[in-house]
Parts: structure tokens; sequence; C-alpha cells
């Protein structure tokens, strides 16, 4: 299936639940406030691939990455590691509550697909 949808009313905040897209790991996370202040508040130049949170999300709420850390390939692990986000336990690459690499291994953020909210409750992925 080259699209998924997924009800966002089944994962609560502060939460990340993990489904599967094409193949892959796919990452939904419904952001607590403090998550949301703490990583629009990160300077861009403390990160290795610089991006701002506004440009990873549609909606500061919702974080939605692929699942697949951008060193070897593992799967992150969710709220865990230094930064709160994603921990990737292959080789110790910390990523945080916007899926950006803030230590470790991996060279670059964790892919953000496409994605769309045809309502409030929905979102369809690819
Ligand atoms: Fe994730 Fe190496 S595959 S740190």
């Amino acid at each position: 299936l080259s699209k998924v949808e997924i009800k966002l009313s089944d994962i609560p905040e502060g939460k990340n639940m993990t489904f599967k897209w094409r193949g892959k790991p796919l990452f939904v996370r419904h952001r607590t406030v403090k998550e949301i202040e703490t990583e629009e508040a990160v300077n861009l130049a403390e990160l290795r691939d610089p991006q701002h949170d506004k440009d990873r999300v549609l909606v500061s709420e919702w974080v939605i990455v692929i699942g697949v850390c951008t060193h070897l390939g593992c799967v992150p692990i969710a709220n865990a590691g230094d930064y709160g986000g994603y921990y990737c336990p292959c080789h110790g690459s910390h990523y945080d509550a916007s899926g950006r690499i803030r230590k470790g291994p991996a060279p670059l953020n964790l892919e953000v697909p496409y994605y769309e909210f045809p309502d409030e409750e929905t979102v369809i992925v690819g």
C-alpha cells in the first residue's frame, strides 16, 4: 500500500506509536506542550542537520517521521535518549522530539514523509 491512514484520536498526548508504511516503520508522535516549546526554541546553530521544528511538522502537536536511523538503518526507540525524542541503540544516536539528530553517529534528521490531514482526526501518509 502506498498510503496509510491513521486515526489520531488513538494516540494519547505524550505517546509515540509505530505504524508500517511502504515496508518501513512510521512514527507518529503526539507531542506535549512542553515538547513543542522545547523543540521550537532550539538554536539551529547547535544542530548537525539544521532544520527548524516548524519546517518538520505541519501541526505542532504531531511529529510524523520514518522510524529508520539515518546511520545504518536500525529502528530507534521512542521517548528515550538524552534529548527525550528517540534513541537508536545500535550505535547510540540520540534524536530530539522533532526527530532531529543531536548526538551520536547518525548524519541526518529522521526523514519526514509526505502527509496531509484530511480532517482533524486523521492523517494520511504517502
Ligand atoms: Fe542507529 Fe547506527 S544505526 S546509531
